[in-house]
């Protein structure tokens, strides 16, 4: 498949087959995940990867979080939805993101206003967030590529928060902290339709009004 067929075919996937993925398969995923760009190529993340019987575990934990905090009327419904597809994936990657990966404002070399430096730490924030999402999007198209199924599974961040002592002893939680998960597994063969997407038209604005394509 072409780079762009890869990218034109590929779907969510929510359903998977109760079947292992192979290692060699989890390893590729990883290695193009690396291989994405970031910003000043800092690859500022981490990857907890979480296989077979562990990951109900993961998701259990997740999901009674989840419980506790929607009796105080958070609204966790579609994240309880999501906590169980990775509960029924074989593989589950949880991403983690460090915190302030760019310049500390005490390395500035003169004063500046508080609230630029909160503006360019929230810029800084952007940078690392654009980055780990580079490094998703090429694992979902390695996933497509090997015909696996794969999803990006991010409404489970209601709860992560609470779930620390879950990870807190494979990854720093002071430095890194959590971005987004993917289930990953092969496809159940359900029938289900492709997300449909706006038109390049009602997205793209050309700045000069008279460019058209
Ligand atoms: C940052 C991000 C977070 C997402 N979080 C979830 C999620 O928590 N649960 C879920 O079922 N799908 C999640 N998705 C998948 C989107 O719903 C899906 O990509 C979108 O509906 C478009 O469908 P497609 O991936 O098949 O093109 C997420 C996707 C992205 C990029």
């Amino acid at each position: 498949m072409s780079a762009l067929e890869t990218i034109y075919t590929r779907s969510s996937c929510r359903c998977f087959q109760d079947k292992p993925l192979e290692d060699k398969d989890i390893r590729t995923i990883l290695e193009a995940g690396v291989a994405a760009p970031t910003a000043h190529n800092t690859q500022g993340y981490k990857i907890v990867v979480i296989k077979d019987e562990k990951v109900k575990e993961a998701s259990e934990a997740i999901l009674s979080e989840m419980n506790r905090y929607s009796k105080w009327g958070i609204p966790m419904g579609s994240g309880k939805r999501s906590a169980r597809i990775l509960r029924d994936a074989p593989v589950n990657f949880f991403l983690f993101v460090k915190k302030n990966t760019f310049f500390k404002a005490e390395r500035l070399p003169m004063e500046v206003p508080e609230s630029y430096l909160e503006y360019i730490e929230h810029q800084n924030q952007m940078q690392s967030v654009i980055s780990v999402g580079t490094v998703i999007e090429n694992m979902l198209l390695a996933a497509e590529e090997l015909k696996l199924g794969a999803v990006c599974i991010s409404e489970i961040s209601y709860a992560m928060n609470f779930c620390k002592s879950y990870f807190e002893d494979v990854i720093n939680l002071d430095e890194y902290e959590f971005a987004s998960s993917l289930a990953l597994g092969y496809k159940e063969d359900v029938p289900y339709g492709r997300a449909r997407k706006k038109p390049v038209e009602e997205l793209v604005v050309m700045h000069d009004k008279q460019l058209v394509m």
